[in-house]
């Protein structure tokens, strides 16, 4: 099966500098149909393999070691891994963040219609410096994709830290850091992806009548020392002992 673009094209001084400052960039292409399609049956097919945390579960993974953590599927689903190892993916990813990458972290996400993911920043990419890459998958659309508030990368906090606040009201926080701070509606359609910092304030909300699916890659430097949160809820107790899979990948 055929990736779709020219795993050549890489990010200019331009995209590499207005990703510094609004904390995300793209949509760029990557996968066709099929590939959609081959990515989302292998998914069904072993999704029961892997651990899937909600918001009433006290863990992050299976204390019984029977399941793989959900952010392992690029270490055990063929179409992940080559989603993840893409050349044109990777070329862009070394180009921001160094020459060693390695991607710790990649599951899929499915939104129902009306769902809505809350605002937050991904706690991992708190505890160390990290990318991560939001493919759109079956549905993937802008009135189903990610929010975000650029620049929030470097405020330093994160929204969870704020307490639970309606939009207007994270948004007038937001403008105590940056008054020119703004939501902006990211448009990610199946098979595109977009890279933003892992410091990034983002949140979902399917607001399509179409059940949405989504790839989440995450990605530090080598020299990171990566784990497994134990559990998200705030605050988190790091164990050091918990260490996810990671494949690493030079640039290309
Ligand atoms: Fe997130």
């Amino acid at each position: 099966m055929n990736f779709i673009t020219n795993p050549t094209m890489s990010l200019t001084v331009d995209e590499c500098k207005r990703f510094e400052k609004q904390g995300w960039i793209g949509p760029f292409s990557l996968i066709d149909d099929n590939f959609i399609n081959a990515t989302l049956d292998e998914f069904h097919l072993r999704k029961s393999e892997f651990y899937w945390p909600n918001v009433k579960d006290e863990y992050a993974y299976d204390k019984s070691g029977k399941l793989l953590w959900f952010k392992s599927l690029h270490c055990h689903l063929s179409r992940v891994s080559e989603i993840v190892t893409h050349p044109k993916l990777i070329k862009m990813l070394t180009v921001l963040h160094g020459k060693r990458i390695m991607a710790w972290g990649a599951t899929i996400t499915t939104r129902h219609p009306g769902q809505a993911h809350r605002w937050h920043g991904d706690i991992e990419h708190y505890k160390w410096t990290g990318l991560s890459v939001f493919l759109g998958l079956r549905n993937a659309s802008s009135m189903a994709c990610m929010k975000v508030i650029p620049g929030s990368q470097n405020w330093g906090v994160t929204p969870q830290e704020l307490g639970e606040l309606s939009e207007p009201e994270l948004l007038a926080k937001a403008q105590q850091f940056d008054p020119e701070a703004s939501i902006v509606q990211i448009p990610c359609d199946e098979g595109d992806y977009f890279i933003f910092s892992g410091r990034l304030w983002h949140a979902s909300e399917n607001t399509s009548q179409k059940t949405r699916t989504a790839l989440i890659a995450q990605y530090s430097g080598t020299d990171e020392i990566v784990l497994i949160p134990p559990s998200y809820r705030t605050p988190i107790c790091w164990d050091d002992m918990l260490r996810p899979e990671c494949i690493i990948i030079d640039e290309i």
